[in-house]
């Protein structure tokens, strides 16, 4: 049997799968910060274009993807489905393991499917600069790559714990033709203001989403850009599950189980939703989503209405928040640090039909080196998670059942991270309910 199942470039799926008309449960509409009543489509046309805005409300199950979108996507796409068998043997599980690896874009991350077709759609319509935030750097290189494909402007808030600890993403930011700054940082007045009451704040996504946000609002030809969270990400992100499907057919293998890591959602969601209708039609499929106990949003937060962002600028969307005053410890997956869960995932948790897990840390540095010593790669902290919980999942499963999960992206940028977990300095920390209960007395009451 090959290691690595490769799907063919002419077998790359031409549509994204669109699961909004398929949920179970109708997703519950965003709202406008000032006057809670449902925003139309028109609201969100100073920072998005309009053909993302119809993708976030669309009730088509299928979504065409436009052909210089494809042109790009074959730099790195079909990636492969790769059957993790050294893993296996040395977890001496009788189940089968496979990962489907997205660490192979040039940004070594998911992240560029979304980031590609989001800055065609903004060329489109004109669009001349996009700002956006970044919490590990991998979603700021990838709209940086993406920007550079089609010739637009960059402009990056990252996460201020983030840019210090990872010097490359920045150059790499740089390399591309993208400007960075730290945030908190004076460029906008939610910056500046967020400086002045606390000049030693690490940031964090929620803050740097406001910065981008104030930035695009501000001005004639700039938009904004998210790089997770949001309906039409999630969609642009279902290729990652359909080009598995492809690939598990092709071996006569179903899933029993698909894993991912979640920040926002994407790339569980990515992964998951394309299975989504053979769930709903009976198959036992099980969805398992992995956070930090650190930043436990689908765990332990409240499903209700909160801000995607500190200063209130986005529109209330229901989700499991922690809060959007939450500033999360600095853990080293800095792209799980996002006090919220994508609405879509947040809705199909609250049916049951996502199951999410949390786990400290150090216990996912300590899988992804077990990973790392089988199978030779190094995954994103972000990633670890998946690996944790795939490998828990794995010790559970039984010996003929199929594991599957998303490897969103390599760690070969973050190694200070590991130099940490090496030299025993990491904490496994968990949020106290405290601080939960705090941050969540400023949501808004609906
Ligand atoms: C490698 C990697 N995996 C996962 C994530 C989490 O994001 P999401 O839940 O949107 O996939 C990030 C976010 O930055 C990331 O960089």
């Amino acid at each position: 049997m090959d290691k690595k199942i490769i799907l063919p470039e002419k077998d790359m799926p031409r549509q994204w799968y669109n699961a909004l008309p398929d949920l179970p449960t109708p997703l519950a509409p965003p709202l406008d910060p000032e006057t809670k009543q449902p925003i139309s489509p028109d609201m969100l046309a100073p920072i998005f274009p309009d053909a993302l805005i119809a993708q976030e409300v669309s009730a088509e199950n299928f979504i065409a993807i436009p052909e210089p979108v494809l042109d790009i996507y074959r730099l790195f796409r079909p990636t492969p489905l790769i059957r993790a068998e050294r893993l296996e043997r040395a977890l001496g599980v009788k189940c089968k393991i496979y990962y489907k690896d997205e660490s192979v874009s040039p940004a070594g991350s998911h992240k560029p499917n979304t980031a590609v077709p989001q800055v065609y759609y903004n060329k489109m319509q004109g669009v001349k600069r996009l700002a956006t935030e970044t919490g590990a750097g991998q979603w700021g290189t990838s709209l940086a790559f993406s920007c550079a494909m089609f010739g637009l402007k960059c402009t990056v808030y990252m996460v201020k714990v983030s840019y210090e600890q990872k010097p490359y993403r920045r150059m790499l930011i740089n390399a591309y033709g993208g400007e960075i700054f730290p945030s908190p940082s004076t460029a906008t007045r939610t910056g500046a203001a967020m400086l002045e009451k606390d000049p030693g704040c690490k940031g964090s996504l929620g803050l740097a989403i406001s910065e981008a946000v104030e930035d695009a609002a501000t001005h004639e030809d700039t938009k904004y850009t998210l790089g997770s969270v949001l309906n039409h990400v999630l969609l642009h992100q279902t290729i990652i599950g359909q080009e598995t499907e492809k690939q598990l057919a092709m071996i006569g293998e179903k899933p029993d189980y698909l894993v991912g890591c979640v920040g926002g959602g994407s790339n569980f969601g990515g992964l998951v939703l394309p299975f989504l209708r053979r769930k709903l039609s009976g198959e036992n499929i099980r969805f398992v989503a992995v956070e930090p106990k650190a930043c436990p949003s689908l765990t332990r937060g409240q499903y209700r209405y909160d801000h995607g962002d500190v200063a209130g600028l986005t529109p209330l969307l229901k989700m499991h928040t922690l809060g959007a005053s939450f500033m999360p410890p600095p853990i080293h997956a800095g792209g799980l640090r996002y006090h919220g869960g994508s609405p879509i995932i947040s809705n199909l948790a609250e049916a049951g039909l996502v199951e999410p897990r949390a786990y400290y840390q150090n216990e996912c540095f300590e899988a992804a080196l077990l990973f790392l010593k089988t199978e030779g790669f190094l995954p994103a902290p972000e990633t670890s998670h998946a690996i944790k919980g795939a490998i828990e999942v794995a010790k559970q499963a039984g010996p003929n059942e199929t594991v599957v999960f998303a490897y969103s992206g390599h760690g070969l940028l973050d190694l200070s991270s590991y130099e940490a977990y090496m030299k025993g300095t990491l904490e496994n920390y968990e949020l106290p309910q405290e601080l939960i209960d705090e941050a969540l007395k400023d949501c808004p009451k609906i």
